[in-house]
């Protein structure tokens, strides 16, 4: 199956095809593509979700500054420092710092946590994820010593990022934060919601010739779940076939992208993770968050915080990794994409 050279309509028939059962081919093919650029090898990275106030208000999420039923915290810099010492311990040699839009957070503090990091651990990659910024806010992220970037797109049409998100927030001006990105030097990770509102196979499409275009060493996907306090709470959640398709297909579409089987699809299925393997996935990141502030970082319903995901558990996950026929990777593990 020759993804990488068809046109919008032949990839939204695909995703047609495909949409309720995927095809043992498109799977099969897609984990040996992945098998060659990467082997067996799952990459771990330790998430930190270290505040959950956001001053936007897209329809999908469960933290959006409109829900006033969110017990809102912020991390402090030692906190999120303790984190990393013992995410170190446990192995890991990659920290993603998460957060919503959260001006309180300025670049002057940012940068400050990401120096402490690096200077403590050398060793280690650090990345962010903390929204739209300016380029010269991102420049700054990156001279002190940030590594890598996520901000997913969410979906490359246009009328659909219109129906998921306010008047305010452009979806030209995400695409343009990562393409800035991307030029500073960052490994970018983009990526979209499968099954959200108003999604159809045209705009997954769409979604794939974005990724074409932009070739980002990372892509992050997971079904649409609803959240009881969001505006899409009477909505259907995405699918977990759906979600195995897209991530089969994102995996052709770039060999060599880092493909995380996201927390989302752990949720809405107990194997969800290891299905995603089967699919081309390769990255898990399980929560290294304090304990005591898991619950409230919850984007959508009944996310997975206690069990084998959590970063505690790094020997639960092991065992589920290598009972699923793969080998855990706690290294840096950068992206093969240049
Ligand atoms: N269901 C699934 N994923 C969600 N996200 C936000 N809200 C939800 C939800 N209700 C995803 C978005 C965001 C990422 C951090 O989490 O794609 O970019
Ligand atoms: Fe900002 Fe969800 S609306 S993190």
């Amino acid at each position: 199956m020759n993804i990488q050279s068809m046109t919008k309509s032949e990839l939204s028939q695909i995703i047609e095809q495909n949409r309720f059962i995927p095809s043992d081919e498109l799977l099969k093919e897609a984990r040996t593509v992945c098998d060659t650029c990467y082997g067996k090898n799952i990459f771990v990275r330790g998430l930190i979700e270290f505040t959950n106030y956001c001053k936007n208000n897209c329809y999908y999420c469960g933290i959006r500054a409109g829900n006033k039923n969110v017990h809102r915290y912020r991390l402090t810099e030692e906190e999120i420092l303790s984190c990393c010492d013992e995410g170190y311990k446990l192995g890991f040699r990659t920290y993603v710092l998460q957060g919503g839009e959260d001006a309180y957070f300025t670049d002057e503090k940012i940068c400050s946590v990401i120096s402490k990091i690096k200077t403590r651990y050398p060793d280690c990659a650090v990345t962010l994820s903390i929204g739209e910024k300016s380029k010269e806010s991102y420049k700054k992220y990156r001279e002190a010593g940030a590594d890598r970037y996520l901000l997913r797109h969410e979906t490359a049409n246009e009328m659909h990022y219109k129906r998921l998100h306010p008047q305010e927030m452009l979806l030209e001006n995400r695409k343009q934060c990562l393409y800035t990105l991307r030029e500073l030097g960052f490994q970018v990770g983009a990526g979209f919601m499968v099954g959200s509102p108003y999604q159809t196979s045209e705009t997954l499409a769409e979604d794939l010739l974005f990724i074409k275009d932009l070739q980002p060493h990372m892509v992050g996907i997971g079904p649409f779940i609803p959240h009881c306090d969001s505006v899409f709470k009477d909505e259907k959640g995405g699918t977990l076939n759906l979600t195995l398709t897209m991530l089969a297909l994102v995996r052709l579409m770039l060999p060599k992208v880092l493909l995380p089987s996201t927390t989302a699809l752990g949720t809405i299925d107990p194997n969800g993770r290891e299905k995603g393997f089967s699919a081309g996935a390769n990255v898990v990141m399980p929560n290294l968050s304090p304990v005591s502030v898991r619950a409230d970082y919850a984007l959508y319903d009944n996310k997975i915080c206690t069990g084998d995901e959590a970063a505690q558990c790094i020997e639960c996950l092991k065992r589920r990794i290598e009972n699923a026929g793969y080998i855990m990777d706690m290294g840096r593990g950068d992206s093969l994409m240049k």
